[in-house]
């Protein structure tokens, strides 16, 4: 054997071997992606600061602008799942009808003898199924009373009726600030288990958007 040879086949088997690891770590690079995808909740959507809405010199259009940014949380299918048209909740980014049907019954926790607690425990519950990864839950699971469905309506329409004490139980805009900031079904939204993608920002953005809208006169947009 010459020396030429003895080189080339080194110069082989290090060009192999480089191959090999790079084929590895393509191997285990995908795998690690494979297992973030599986894992991870979708990153949140992005949600501006109602800081950022200082510079629109007009009152009225500063407050039509808070509203509308504020309108990506509200139009979230988190949201719109327990805000539907018909007294029956809908699922999913899709907002499918709930597989199995259900119904709200009088007081929107459902019907006698199938009420959602069934399902619906006090917190997210882990299922071992690969399909649905949590069953989503909080206390109190329940659908918005008829007079509060969002589902099909403009988002001006959702916001004349969210001012409407007739239609939002009777709250004040004072007590709409407080139940958008703090009520523990709008904060699921945020936190709605692994396999669903959370409303967009976080609560605390969401109620800093609603307290300027009111503080520049609560107007709604107009379509
Ligand atoms: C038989 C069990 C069961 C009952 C009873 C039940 N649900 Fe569900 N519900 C589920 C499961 C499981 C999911 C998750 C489905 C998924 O992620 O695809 C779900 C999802 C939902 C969602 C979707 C959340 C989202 O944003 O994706 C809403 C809203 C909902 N249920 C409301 C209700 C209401 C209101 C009731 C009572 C009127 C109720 N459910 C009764 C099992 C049930
Ligand atoms: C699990 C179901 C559920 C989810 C999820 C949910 N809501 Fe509700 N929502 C309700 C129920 C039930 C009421 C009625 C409670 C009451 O009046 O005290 C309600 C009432 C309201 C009201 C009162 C007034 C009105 O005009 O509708 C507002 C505002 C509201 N929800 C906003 C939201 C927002 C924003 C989100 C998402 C970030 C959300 N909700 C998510 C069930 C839900």
């Amino acid at each position: 054997m010459t020396a030429r040879t003895v080189r080339l086949r080194s110069n082989l088997a290090r060009t192999s071997l480089i191959g090999l690891v790079a084929a590895a770590a393509a191997l285990f690079g995908i795998e690690l992606l494979q297992s973030d995808n599986a894992s991870a909740q979708p990153s949140p959507k992005a949600l501006q600061d109602a800081a950022m809405f200082a510079s629109i010199a007009d009152a009225n259009q500063r407050s039509v602008a808070l509203f509308t940014e504020a309108g990506k949380v509200l139009q979230h299918p988190r949201c719109m799942n327990c805000h539907p048209a018909t007294r029956r909740p809908t699922q999913a980014e899709t907002m499918h009808p709930h597989v199995p049907p259900m119904f709200a019954g009088d007081l929107g926790t459902g019907a006698p003898g199938l009420p959602c607690a069934t399902c619906h425990r006090q917190e997210n519950t882990a299922t071992l199924g690969a399909g649905i990864k949590t069953v989503p839950g909080a206390p109190h699971w329940g659908l918005a009373p008829a007079s509060m469905a969002w589902q099909g309506r403009t988002l001006g329409q959702i916001c004349a009726q969210i001012k409407d004490p007739a239609r939002n139980g009777g709250r004040s805009l004072a007590q709409i600030k407080s139940h958008l900031a703090e009520d523990h079904l709008v904060g699921w939204a945020w936190h709605p288990g692994d396999g669903r993608e959370p409303a967009p920002g976080t609560q605390v953005q969401f109620g800093k958007l609603i307290d300027a809208w009111i503080a520049t006169g609560a107007n709604c947009p107009s379509g």
